[in-house]
């Protein structure tokens, strides 16, 4: 009997894992077992279909995928550029739309524009040691922090900081602003390798119906 095992997803926890469950349902995907916000199971199966769903932090998505311990994931571009994980970026699900910024008090763009060795406080020192060294040509010294990255630049810790912007209403609110654009960023899917080669049909034939949906086809 050739039974076929189930596809596993590595979703990002909070908004994130909403919007792609509406996506997924519109696609006929969905997990009853996962509309409980309150249970605190870990790992959701939908037997029928074959699918299994879990929720990870997002620097981990990238991580269960890479291994085979999840064979589709949904994270942000972000998080995928700074993980540098070997796995196949396949789809943009076009929400979970930002920008990665350089940011920080007017006053910090003569240092930039005159390539001075700056701070730059960041989550995400991959990505801000590529823009600076690669784009800019410029050393810098990078300071990774975990979060409140705004605090940064106000307390003198950096004068500028790399971190994403949404609305914009936490610079504003502190007196920073947006010096310049590193990339745009918004919530893509992530395959594993050998996934892609050992369930390609499976795997292709979500991508299309996906893939259908977000073009609005
Ligand atoms: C993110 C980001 C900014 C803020 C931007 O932080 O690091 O601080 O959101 O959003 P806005 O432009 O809409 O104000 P998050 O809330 O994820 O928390 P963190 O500070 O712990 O990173």
């Amino acid at each position: 009997m050739n039974e076929k095992r189930d596809l596993t997803f590595a979703l990002t926890k909070g908004r994130l894992a909403d919007q792609t469950l509406e996506l997924l349902s519109r696609v006929g995907i969905s997990c009853r077992e996962m509309e409980d916000k309150k249970t605190r199971k870990l790992i959701f199966r939908n037997e029928e279909l074959g699918l299994c769903f879990f929720l990870a932090k997002g620097p981990d998505v990238p991580t269960y995928v890479e291994y085979g311990a999840a064979d589709l994931g949904v994270t942000g571009r972000d998080i995928i550029a700074e993980e540098k994980r070997n796995v196949y970026e396949v789809l943009d699900l076009g929400f979970g739309k930002c920008r990665m910024c350089v940011c920080g008090p007017e006053k910090a763009k003569e240092a930039l524009s005159r390539r001075e060795m700056i701070r730059v406080a960041t989550k995400y020192p991959r990505i801000a040691q590529d823009y600076f060294y690669n784009r800019r040509h410029q050393t810098v010294e990078i300071i990774k922090l975990n979060g409140s990255i705004e605090l940064a630049p106000i307390v003198g810790l950096s004068e500028v900081i790399v971190d994403i912007v949404e609305t914009g209403s936490t610079l504003k609110e502190n007196g920073l602003a947006v010096l310049e654009t590193v990339c745009d960023i918004s919530a893509r899917m992530i395959v594993n390798q050998v996934s892609m080669r050992m369930e390609n049909e499976r795997i292709t034939g979500i991508i299309s119906r996906l893939r259908e949906v977000v073009n609005g086809v």
